[in-house]
Formats: structure tokens, C-alpha cells, sequence
């Protein structure tokens, strides 16, 4: 490789740019990155595997098919748009200057916001020193990890349940994955949990669930809460550390029907000592892009996550957190947002479940768990060991996405994505980007790509 230091001169107008690929060991991602010696974390780390997904999508519409996708978890803001308050709040804000870096933990008026927030609809009252504002809930779930958890602990979750794997590997952390089970619809129980303990640091919740769109109820959110504070009683007699909670919340603001969201703290008073809680706006007020998250979290904690943010400069940026701050401090303008959202995603929701209900009833091989929260549905597509006419037995989920995509353009995703590995037709089926009409649409073209399996 020649290396060659060339004076600004050179980038001077008419003199053709020093093409950059030609001094870089290039070929496909991976293969470049092992030449070029990268760290084994980089070697290792996993793409999303939603984004692959997407890109079969985006071939199937590059050929003019259309594709109900429900893939992603996000909104469309065609079909979700933030509150008209949060827009018109940032572009002011933006105007009157609020450009520079805030403060690491947060602009004050936006943890204020969070605390009475939590004091006013969680009934949670915490000092302003435990709310660290970051941009978005991901960096609060990497500081989390990393504020509780060495290298070569272990951190206890369920599956399926998104992203912790990759969390995991990038604190060096050693996975200890409980199998939920959906006549549980796919929630951790105490049962479940409680052998798994020994040494783990972190236990890994969220509720509403990503994939299921179920939620924690009382009795077993309960359960798991005294499950910990036991154990942490335990550790405390022995001179042992504590173990954690992450409580990753941020679809709270929506469930559905009789679903009610809950949290240990307010459950099981003692797990404010151990409970670390993730939230933001992206789900809450179909906000993703504009990357405002938080925690709430025993000061100890949230001092060392605010460090920890600090140094990876994942702030959100000023004028979004103003501005978040002053939308959470209007409950008259959230609960008018909320009560337009929730009906919203309900009805995509209940569209698809009644959907598969009717088609379930007409024999075919589908059924779905009624939606209590977030924005998915649980659906299982049930034809392993079936076949078309004339072709090969369905035996992996893989089989049964891409059939859907190609015969019905319904993109979906199966629950090996979320870390649970069998081929039993689970599949995740996201709302936030297509209308009511769209699943109307799409609902028939399912029941003929299932009618033709025998
Ligand atoms: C359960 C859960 N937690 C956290 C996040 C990340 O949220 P953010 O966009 O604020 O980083 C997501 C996003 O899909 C999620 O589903």
C-alpha cells in the first residue's frame, strides 16, 4: 500500500480528487474489515437483521409490487406525525439559538419535565438527580449495560425480546437467553427466571414487549420484582453485588383494552435501589428521528451513565430536548395526542387480529395473540410440514417470510430476530408504517397465499 500526503493544493478546483479506494484494502464489508485488523468486537458484531429484510422489500417494490410492509418498527409519518406542539417547540427553539452542546446529563428543564412526569402519571416520585436525557433509548440501554455489567457477566433475558444479544456483545457480556413461552404470550415469569440467577448482574425487561406487542401484567411483574429484591437480600448478606433491572418501558403509553402498564417500583417499592428504567419519545410520540431518550435511575447509577454518555457525545441535541421537556410538562396536550395515537395503532392492530381470527375460524393455518401493547401483532403461520401443490414441505420460518413476501406482499418478521431460534411460524408483525386501508388490502391476498398450502 503507498501512502501519499498531498497539500490542500491538490483538492484545488480542476485538479481531479485523490481517489481514496485505492489505498484501502476494500472487497466485501467483512472481508476488508479482517484485512485491515479490526478489533474482534468490530469482527463480531451482527448487523440488524430487520434491515436485511427491508432490503428484500425495497427489490420487490423496485419491480412495482406492492408490499404491505410490516416490518419495521417505526412510524411512517405520513401515517404518524409527531404533535404539532414538538414541531412548532423545536423550530422555535432552534431559532432563538439553542444550538450549542447542552449539559451531559441533560438541559434542567428536561429532566424537571421527566421527574414530574413520572410523579405525575407513574406516580413515581425521584430526584431530578436520577434522569439523565440521552439521544434516544439505545445509548441508555448501551450506558446501562455498561454502568452495571464487566466483561464476562452474565445478563439474564428472555427471549424473544429485541436487541439484547447485540447489547451483550458489545459489553463482553456472557447471554444467559430464558425461552418464553407463548401460552404465556411469550412473557418472562418469575418460574422462568428464577433458576437463572447465579452471577447475573442484569435482568434484561420490556414491557410493553418488542417482538409480541404483549404486556407484563401486575401479578407477574409482582412476582419477578420480590423475585429480585429477594435475591438482592441475599446478596447483600453475603457482600455481594447487587443484581439490576433494566426496565425498558418505552412503549408504555400504549396499551390496549383492559392492559394496564405497570413497573416494579411502583409494585414493589425496595426495586427503586435496583430498577433502571429506559424511556424516551420515539415510541411514545412516533418520534424516532428526533432521538430524545431518557433513563430514571438510582443517582448512583444515572451519574455513571451520564459519564458514560458524556464521553460517546449521544446527547439529544438541545433544542429536542427542550422541547420534549416542555411537551411532557402538558398533560392536557399528551393525553389529546395519546387518545388519537393509541386509537390509531389500535385499530391497525385489531384489524390484522380479526383478520387472522376470521381466517383461523375458516380452517386456515394462522392464529394470532390479541394485542395488549407497543406496536406489533404475534402471529403464527403454522404450515411446517405443509406444502404448495407440487412443491417443497415448508420447514423454516425462512420459508414461510419469503412465501408471504412473494405470494402475498406481506412483509413480516419471524421471531429468530429476536433471538428465539425455532421454526414454529412465530412471526412479528409491525403497525407503525401502513394504514388501516393497506392491511384491508393486504388481509385477503394472506388468506389466498394460505388457502393454496395444502
Ligand atoms: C423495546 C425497545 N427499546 C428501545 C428502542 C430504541 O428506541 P430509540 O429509537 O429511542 O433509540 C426500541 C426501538 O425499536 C425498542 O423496540
Amino acid at each position: 500500500m503507498t501512502h501519499e500526503v498531498r497539500s490542500p493544493a491538490a483538492a484545488a478546483p480542476g485538479r481531479l480528487p485523490l481517489d481514496a479506494s485505492l489505498h484501502m484494502p476494500l472487497g466485501a464489508e467483512g472481508e476488508g474489515a479482517a484485512r485491515a485488523g479490526l478489533s474482534q468486537v468490530a469482527l463480531g458484531l451482527v448487523g440488524s437483521e430487520i434491515l436485511k429484510i427491508a432490503a428484500d422489500v425495497r427489490a420487490l417494490q423496485a419491480q412495482g409490487r406492492k408490499v404491505c410492509n410490516l416490518t419495521v418498527g417505526d412510524f411512517a409519518p405520513s401515517e404518524f406525525r409527531i404533535p404539532r406542539s414538538l414541531e412548532r417547540g423545536i423550530a422555535s427553539l432552534l431559532e432563538r439559538g439553542e444550538t450549542n452542546y447542552p449539559p451531559s446529563d441533560g438541559v434542567l428543564s428536561a429532566r424537571e419535565a421527566v421527574a414530574d412526569y413520572y410523579a405525575r402519571e407513574l406516580g413515581l416520585r425521584y430526584p431530578v438527580s436520577s434522569v439523565v436525557i440521552a439521544g434516544g433509548a439505545r445509548p441508555v440501554i448501551y450506558a446501562t449495560y455498561r454502568a452495571v455489567v464487566d466483561p464476562g457477566e452474565r445478563v439474564l433475558y428472555p427471549v424473544p425480546s429485541w436487541n439484547n444479544n447485540h447489547y451483550v456483545f458489545m459489553s463482553r457480556a456472557v447471554p444467559v437467553e430464558v425461552m418464553a413461552r407463548p401460552e404465556d404470550d411469550f412473557l418472562p415469569t418469575s418460574d422462568l427466571l428464577r433458576h437463572h440467577l447465579d452471577g447475573v448482574r442484569l435482568l434484561s425487561l420490556n414491557s410493553p414487549l418488542n417482538p409480541t406487542g404483549t404486556a407484563l401484567s401486575r401479578e407477574a411483574l409482582t412476582e419477578i420484582s420480590v423475585m429480585v429484591v429477594e435475591e438482592n437480600r441475599r446478596r447483600a448478606a453475603r457482600g455481594d453485588r447487587p443484581l439490576y433491572v433494566m426496565y425498558d418501558q418505552v412503549y408504555w403509553t400504549l396499551t390496549f383494552g383492559d392492559t394496564r402498564h405497570h413497573t416494579p417500583v411502583e409494585l414493589v417499592p425496595e426495586m427503586a435501589a435496583y430498577t433502571v428504567f429506559v424511556d424516551g419519545i420515539s415510541k411514545a410520540f412516533a418520534a424516532t428521528g428526533l432521538r430524545v431518550g431518557w433513563t430514571v435511575a438510582p443517582p448512583y447509577v444515572a451519574a455513571r451513565m451520564r459519564d458514560l454518555l458524556g464521553h460517546v457525545g449521544a446527547w439529544a441535541p438541545r433544542a429536542e430536548q427542550i422541547a420534549a421537556g416542555e411537551l411532557l410538562a402538558d398533560p392536557e396536550g399528551i393525553a389529546a395526542y395519546h387518545a388519537g395515537m393509541r386509537s390509531e395503532v389500535q385499530a391497525r392492530l385489531d384489524a390484522l387480529y380479526e383478520g387472522f381470527r376470521a381466517m383461523a375460524e375458516a380452517g386456515l393455518p394462522v392464529r394470532a395473540i390479541p394485542p395488549q401493547g407497543a406496536i406489533y401483532l404475534s402471529a403464527r403461520f403454522d404450515l411446517m410440514g405443509r406444502r404448495l401443490p407440487g412443491g417443497a414441505l415448508f420447514s423454516t420460518n425462512e420459508q414461510v417470510r419469503q412465501y408471504l413476501l412473494e405470494k402475498a406482499g406481506v412483509a413480516v418478521v419471524p421471531f429468530q430476530a429476536f433471538g428465539r431460534g425455532l421454526d414454529d411460524g412465530w412471526f412479528r408483525l409491525s403497525v407503525g408504517a401502513v394504514s388501516v386501508a393497506g392491511i384491508a388490502e393486504a388481509l385477503p391476498r394472506i388468506r389466498a397465499a394460505l388457502r393454496d398450502v395444502i
